[in-house]
């Protein structure tokens, strides 16, 4: 049984090694100590970027969702909303340094963020999103025609990693010849903590990528939503070069990683609980959604997100002094007993699973919600509807992370896991 501390949030190896989220952890702070101090782990963490300073935890629901709301005191700009520590070394730009992250929407607090958030919004309506379905259907068909007739193969680089960078780049338009380059710096920054990669001169690249196309769009407008935020005003605004450069970086990081990981973890799921395959079989279109739902509560992709203090403020009979950094749990949040029956089963029916923070919420909740939603439910439905047995038939690898909870290789087989022949 834990005891509040034993295990260091900041310290990636710590987690992996009492298994990642730490799940039974989380739930003694809830019970024992919802705003917890974490000190800064007591050695270099290779391969990740600074963690210096230590962080109040904060594990319940209501507390997630009050601070996540409660911008003025709760800031994404005033540190960023990354929990590393700004690092000298790192360039100004990089979307890790203090000054790139509040360049971003994610590090911006009102009345700067909704400005820019209205700005950058006009791509995701749910009319522009609906708009996408056939275009998503497409490519998800053009994925799965791959396993169509394949008896076994590696999960995350055949089906679930290639949809949404893909969908990113039809979005904001970017010719097809350079959606390769896309994808490689795609998979990169998404495993910025791998010590093998240079995470920020992948970003320096993409920005001048970035740059280059805007300068096309400026020259050649084209119905993108690159080419609209070049060149189109909203209410008299416009967005500046750097906010849209800093946009499509956000974009690769923030709208890559998590949809492929929740691909992954449903099909992980689905294949740990064959009964709650069985329940979602029976009607598959009808309750993907709430599956796809329970499947966000129960894997939360991001497991944490930073806020800082912008005074000193008490909680729970704590005192967070005013800069404290604060770490918002959503691994925690979404199995938080107070709000979810049974919290630790899997279950694709619960009434309440769109209850969960994966996404945040207030002001910062996910702008590509909607877009995440309706990528997983398409790619799920054609892959499950033509290979409805697909199961995991070995070893999952997941990232070494503070910060993303991914599924880096996950080897499948597309018949009747074995247990069934029997
Ligand atoms: C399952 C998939 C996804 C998950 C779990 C997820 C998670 C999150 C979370 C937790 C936040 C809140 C950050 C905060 O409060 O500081 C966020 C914000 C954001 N997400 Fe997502 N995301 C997903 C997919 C996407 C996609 C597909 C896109 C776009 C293509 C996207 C774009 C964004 C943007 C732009 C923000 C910043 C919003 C703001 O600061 O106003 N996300 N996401």
């Amino acid at each position: 049984m834990f005891k509040p501390g034993d295990v260091n949030l900041g310290d990636p190896d710590q987690l992996m090694a009492v298994g990642n989220p730490p799940h039974d952890y989380l739930a003694v702070l809830r019970r024992e100590a919802p705003v917890h101090w974490n000190p800064a782990p007591d050695r270099p963490i290779s391969g990740s970027m600074p963690l210096t300073k230590g962080f109040w935890v904060l594990s319940r629901h209501a507390d997630v969702d009050m601070s996540s709301r409660n911008a003025e005191v709760f800031s994404s700009w005033l540190g960023g909303p990354v929990l590393y520590d700004n690092d000298p070394d790192v360039p100004p730009l990089s979307p890790y340094s203090l000054m790139g992250q509040r360049s971003g929407l994610m590090g911006k607090d009102h009345p700067e963020h909704s400005a820019y958030r209205k700005l950058v919004s006009v791509g995701f309506t749910p009319k522009s999103i609906g708009m996408l379905e056939p275009m998503i259907r497409s490519h998800a068909q053009r994925i799965i025609d791959r396993v169509r007739d394949a008896n076994d193969g590696e999960f995350v680089s055949t089906v679930a990693a290639e949809l949404p960078m893909v969908i990113l780049c039809e979005m904001l338009g970017v010719p097809p010849g350079d959606w390769p380059q896309l994808f490689e710096w795609g998979n990169s920054i998404a495993a910025v903590k791998n010590p093998d990669i240079d995470g920020m001169q992948v970003a320096g690249e993409m920005m001048a990528y970035c740059h280059q196309l805007v300068t096309e769009k400026r020259e050649r407008p084209d119905n993108s939503m690159l080419s609209n935020y070049a060149n189109k005003d909203v209410d008299g605004e416009r967005l500046s070069e750097l906010d849209i450069n800093m946009f499509f970086v956000t974009l690769s990081i923030a709208g890559h990683e998590t949809t492929r990981n929740t691909t992954a973890h449903a099909i992980r799921l689905l294949s740990e609980y064959p009964d709650q395959r069985a329940v979602l079989m029976e009607d598959l279109a009808g309750r993907l959604p709430n599956a796809i739902e329970e499947t966000l509560r129960f894997s939360p992709p991001v497991m944490q997100f930073r806020r800082t203090a912008t005074k000193d403020i008490e909680l729970h009979g704590v005192q967070i002094k005013r800069n404290d950094k604060v770490y918002l749990s959503y691994a925690s949040a979404n199995r938080d007993e107070d709000v979810f029956t049974d919290p630790d089963v899997f279950d694709i029916l619960r009434p309440n699973a769109s209850k969960h923070l994966s996404f945040g919420s207030g002001p910062h909740f996910c702008l590509g919600a909607r877009l995440a939603r309706l990528q997983l439910q398409v790619l799920l439905e054609e892959l499950l509807t033509a290979r409805p047995h697909v199961h995991v038939s070995g070893p999952v690898n997941t990232l070494r992370s503070i910060w993303f909870n991914a599924v880096t290789d996950m080897p499948v087989n597309y018949g009747l896991p074995e247990e069934v022949h029997q």
